[in-house]
């Protein structure tokens, strides 16, 4: 039996949970006009997009976030910032002699579900306006259960939503009075039966370990809770305390917080929970239903890993939309201006919001594709780099050293193809780290990786 204690103990775990790589921290100012020029410059009306767009506010403010958000009572920083958003769509249009396809879009946030259904119908006008949204596009919003009433339904039925992804996080009184986030079972058993009654079928629920005063039955009564909801994928995600970044993290008291082993435990536990249910373990932290297009495709190692997690997306280009969003080409990334008013002013002077950003070097390339692969398969073919690169040695030779000094043999290599062992995969990102470049030295702190 592996000694895990053993293994958090020996290496590093504040590591990245490569929804990229490089990591947006490692983001240069000023860089990002130039990727998104390059963006504009490359886009074509053969190949799809994906696109998408932040809505950076919340009716209320949950003590655990790790969002970009804001906390408005009043819809009129709302209504203003969707007529930003619109204008900055027509503002793409202006530069465009054609429609690019959208493959699939993700409203983030924040909660889009707190848009008025004038606002998701004025959106949706927007978007057809310059792009076409291809037959079985998917379309996915980020929905908080309590802000759901009538209106939000219409609305986001005329926006062509197609999957809705809502906020669990954990359903114990205690847990929720600690992150601050009351939200009933039965309130959320209503919005999930409204949603699919609104033709809504794909549901995905985020729960979370980790959070302060969760003990295993609190956990395990959640995941069964969530269970008896049906949804068709789950992401049960590690909380990410981080109050040197989120300053309202401080509300939660670092002694309510369950330690390293207790976390460890926890994630095992819902895991095997999850997968008791039927569900299938899709990368590190993702479940879905076998039948769903997620389990399909990450048995045949098509699946992607992107800022929202996995995905099937497949489409190199994302245009990102809205304060802070993040958007990517084939050569880089971009991010737009993270301060509201700052996207605003912008947008609002007719110039677009990229700020930070980054231009993929061939190495950057290189171990991205590999940390990507290794995120979402739990393994790599080294023997695959061979007509990518002449320098296909040297991160073989990662691999090999990582395992030549691992004394814990979480991976193995065979021939060419580098794998991480059963009892390995929760210290997946811990393995994903070993090829990152940018990682010694770095000042940033990042999250525990289990
Ligand atoms: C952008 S949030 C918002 C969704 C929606 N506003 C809600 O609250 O239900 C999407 C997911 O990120 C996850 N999340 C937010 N803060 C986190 C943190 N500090 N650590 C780990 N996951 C976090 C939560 O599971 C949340 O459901
Ligand atoms: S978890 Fe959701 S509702 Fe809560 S503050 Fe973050 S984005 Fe807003």
């Amino acid at each position: 039996m592996l000694d895990y204690k053993a293994v958090l103990s020996h290496y590093p775990t504040a590591v990245p949970r490569y929804t990229s790589y490089p990591t947006a921290p490692h983001f240069s100012q000023g860089v990002g006009a130039k990727v998104f020029s390059d963006l504009l410059e490359n886009l074509t009306a053969d190949e799809p997009v994906s696109i998408y767009i932040h809505i950076p506010y919340c009716d209320k403010l949950c003590w655990f976030c790790g969002c970009n958000t804001k906390h408005t009572l009043k819809y009129a920083p709302v209504a203003r910032y969707m007529n930003y958003l619109i204008k900055e769509i027509e503002m793409l249009g202006n530069k465009l002699d054609f429609k690019p396809k959208i493959q699939q879009i993700h409203l983030g946030g924040g909660s889009p579900s707190l848009l008025k259904s004038e606002d998701f119908t004025r959106l949706r006008s927007a978007l057809d306006d310059v792009f076409q949204f291809l037959a079985g596009s998917e379309i996915s919003v980020e929905i908080d259960p309590s802000d759901v009433n009538e209106d939000v339904l219409v609305g986001m039925k005329h926006f062509g939503v197609t999957r809705a992804s809502i906020g669990v996080q954990d359903f114990h009184d205690d847990v929720q009075k600690a992150i601050n986030r009351p939200q009933s079972f039965e309130l959320t058993k209503d919005v999930v039966a409204s949603l699919r009654q609104m033709g809504i079928k794909s549901i995905n629920i985020d729960a979370l370990y980790g959070l302060p005063r969760q003990s295993y039955a609190r956990l395990m009564d959640t995941i069964s809770k969530c269970v008896s909801l049906s949804p068709d994928r789950m992401a049960l995600f590690g909380y990410a305390h981080v109050p040197w970044v989120k300053k309202h993290q401080n509300m939660i008291s670092q002694d309510d917080l369950p330690d390293s082993h207790a976390r460890f435990e926890h994630s095992m536990a819902s895991s095997r929970a999850l997968i008791g249910a039927g569900y299938k373990s899709i990368g590190i932290d993702h479940f879905a239903k076998p039948n769903d297009t997620l389990a399909i495709a990450a048995e045949t190692g098509r699946i992607h890993r992107n800022f929202q997690g996995y995905t099937t997306d497949e489409c190199k280009m994302l245009i990102a939309l809205g304060g802070s969003s993040i958007g990517r080409t084939k050569d880089g990334f971009y991010q737009n201006v993270v301060a509201t008013s700052s996207y605003e002013d912008l947008i609002q002077s007719n110039e677009f919001a990229a700020a930070k950003g980054l231009f993929l070097t061939e190495d950057d390339k290189i171990r991205s594709h590999i940390i990507e692969r290794i995120m979402c398969d739990f393994k790599f073919d080294f023997g695959t780099l061979k007509d990518m690169t002449a320098s296909a040695d040297l991160y073989r030779n990662i691999a090999a050293e990582f395992i030549a000094e691992d004394p814990f043999n979480l991976a193995s290599m065979d021939n060419d193809v580098f794998e991480i062992q059963s009892d390995g995969k929760p210290f997946t990102r811990i393995i994903a780290s070993q090829f990152d470049a940018y990682l010694k030295g770095a000042e940033f702190k990042y999250s525990k990786a289990v």
